[in-house]
């Protein structure tokens, strides 16, 4: 299938456009590279010796996202572009509601000019809010606890009303959990720019030496050790997980909900043991006080994309460390 990646040269992007290219889906990307390097893209190719169609530009350009469709015979849009780091949207609301509604609006705006209705989009386990665990697709979506997480539930009803109104389009509705890990061939990773806000690339810059210490956010929620708990999933169980929904939803038409995430928890203090463990190295860190927006835990239950898409996670926390460590072995500055 011909596949239009948005946001293609972004952290998860990359991974799930070589698992497309390796499945053999022809791939053209729009990226405007604001939080990426071209450079992904060429490492891509470098591993799947596969090229990619590159469109640099905003999604929130109709004329430039309707252009892109016009030059290409597009199947399925796969829906990576977006801003993403909860404690920078609580400072710049207007500016994630552009990115990530608008840029959406304009997209899908675009895709209904060439006729294309089918789509998978990046949301994020941010939209069940403060909830009971595990949280199942079942699970009521709750107040979203910052602009990032809302931008992700208003994209899901945009998408839900399209597909109510329209009966032709596809939608699938990814939730991820947290994404952590690279490729095992160390050429693609994550790769922040600046001082980084999420705690596996914060701690790779402690180990690194290039940050003194870890601030632990929180040691007194009611978790097994007091550190919030997350399910971190590894990046390319979650790439597998955009060619198994892409498969599904290609062959049929509604609106689906998947939670891509192991169905494990880890705390903060858990994750700082393993990463220690692995590299060998000591992390010193120090608590402080919770952080703005946060929650005690969130972790996913599986059922659902299991037996409807037939995957599941299988890296385990070590893999996903081991990975991390690896690229930043070959790549300490990232992509710079
Ligand atoms: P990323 O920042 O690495 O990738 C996003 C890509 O989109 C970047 O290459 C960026 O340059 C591009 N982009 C952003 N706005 C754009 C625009 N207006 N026009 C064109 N390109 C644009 O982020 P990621 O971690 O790969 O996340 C991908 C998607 O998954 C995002 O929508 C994010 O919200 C969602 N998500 C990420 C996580 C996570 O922890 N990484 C968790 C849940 C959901
Ligand atoms: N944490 C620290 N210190 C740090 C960074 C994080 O203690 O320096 C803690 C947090 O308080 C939290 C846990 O580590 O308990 C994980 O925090 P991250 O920032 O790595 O991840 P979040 O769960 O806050 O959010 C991430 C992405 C979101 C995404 C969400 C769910 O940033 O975009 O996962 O997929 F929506």
């Amino acid at each position: 299938m011909n596949i239009l990646v948005t946001g293609g040269a972004g952290y998860i992007g990359t991974h799930a456009v070589v698992e497309l290219l390796d499945s053999g889906h022809n791939v053209c990307v729009v990226d405007n590279f604001c939080n990426s390097s071209r450079i992904s893209l060429a490492r891509v190719q470098d591993i799947t010796g596969k090229s990619v169609r590159l469109y640099e530009g905003d999604i929130c350009e109709f004329d430039f996202m309707a252009e892109v469709f016009e030059k290409n015979d597009i199947d399925v849009v796969i829906h990576f572009a977006g801003l993403k780091a909860v404690g920078e949207s609580v400072l710049k609301p207007l500016i994630y509601y552009k990115n990530n509604v608008e840029g959406t609006i304009s997209l899908l705006r675009a895709m209904n000019s060439a006729g294309v209705k089918k789509i998978i989009f990046s949301s994020s386990s941010t939209v069940y809010g403060e909830a009971v665990m595990p949280v199942s697709e079942k699970s009521p979506r709750g107040n979203p606890t910052n602009p990032y997480a809302s931008t992700k539930k208003i994209v899901e009803d945009i998408l839900l009303q399209i597909s109510q109104t329209d009966p032709a389009w596809s939608v699938g509705i990814l939730r991820y959990f947290n994404p952590i890990g690279a490729h095992k061939s160390g050429l693609i990773g994550e790769s922040p720019q600046g001082i980084p806000n999420n705690l596996l690339p914060y701690l790779c810059k402690v180990q690194l030496g290039q940050l003194p210490f870890l601030t632990v956010f929180g040691n007194d929620y009611p978790t097994k050790d007091g550190t919030g708990v997350r399910d971190y999933i590894h990046v390319l169980d979650l790439a597998k997980g955009h060619t198994a929904s892409l498969d599904f939803i290609s062959k049929t038409t509604g609106y689906y909900v998947w939670n891509l995430g192991t169905g494990v928890g880890y705390s903060v203090l858990d994750i700082i043991k393993s990463f220690e463990k692995i590299s060998a190295v000591h992390i010193p860190f120090r608590f402080s006080a919770r952080r703005p927006g946060d929650i005690a835990s969130c972790w996913s239950t599986t059922e659902k994309a299991e037996i409807e898409l037939n995957w599941k996670a299988i890296n385990t926390l070590d893999d996903m460390i081991s990975d991390t460590l690896n690229w930043l072995r070959l790549n300490p500055v990232g992509y710079n």
